[in-house]
């Protein structure tokens, strides 16, 4: 079972990795099969928003932004080649992602396996930093500040990685 499922998740990498270097950040991690498809982050869970909150101002605020906003021209690459702090509002693309995918990118950080092997960016990995359960309870607080529609439509896409996951039968 697990072994299968590495090789699956090795494939997936290694194509991940082309198809990264084809289209540019931002979609890869739609292809990365999950661990953790169980949990999901609530926005409607006050605890969790409330607690979530804490480790975002404490841990994510200095590059996101005390309002999410992200930090100053975030589409444009800084001199040093690397992606600026996009915002984790409506107005960035944090919501374009399923729960599962946000919440390993802030686990893993944005370099290998969720961006290709040399990929450089300021993103750290949050993995030996905070337990899964505050990474749950951070992306909480995040979904906590998007409109209804917004999270309307991260719900569809929540739901179509789900789909895509029972058809792998992950
Ligand atoms: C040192 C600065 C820094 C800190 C602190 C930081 N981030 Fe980031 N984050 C970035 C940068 C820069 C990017 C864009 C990386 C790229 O695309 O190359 C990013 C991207 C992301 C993304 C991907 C967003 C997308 O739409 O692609 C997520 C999710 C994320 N950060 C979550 C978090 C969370 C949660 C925290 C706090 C626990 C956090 N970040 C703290 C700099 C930071």
């Amino acid at each position: 079972m697990r072994t299968t499922s590495s090789k699956v998740r090795a494939t997936a990498v290694g194509i991940v990795s082309l198809l990264l270097l084809a289209s540019g950040v931002g979609l890869w991690t739609q292809f990365v099969p999950s661990e953790s498809a169980q949990h999901r982050a609530d926005p409607e869970d006050q605890k969790q928003v409330t607690f979530g909150e804490t480790i975002y101002r404490a841990h994510c605020a200095a590059c996101h932004g005390p309002r999410l906003e992200g930090q100053p021209n975030w589409r444009e690459r800084k001199p040093d080649g690397k992606l600026p702090a996009p915002p984790h509002d409506e107005t960035g693309h944090t919501w374009h992602h399923a729960d599962d995918q946000l919440f390993r990118l802030s686990k893993l950080g944005v370099k290998p396996p969720l961006a290709p092997k040399g990929y450089e960016s300021d993103m750290p990995a949050f993995g030996g930093v905070l337990t899964d359960q505050q990474i749950w309870a951070v992306l909480s607080f995040i979904k906590s500040k998007w409109p209804d529609h917004i999270r309307d439509r991260q719900e569809r896409i929540n739901e179509a990685l789900r789909q895509r996951q029972a058809k792998k039968g992950d």
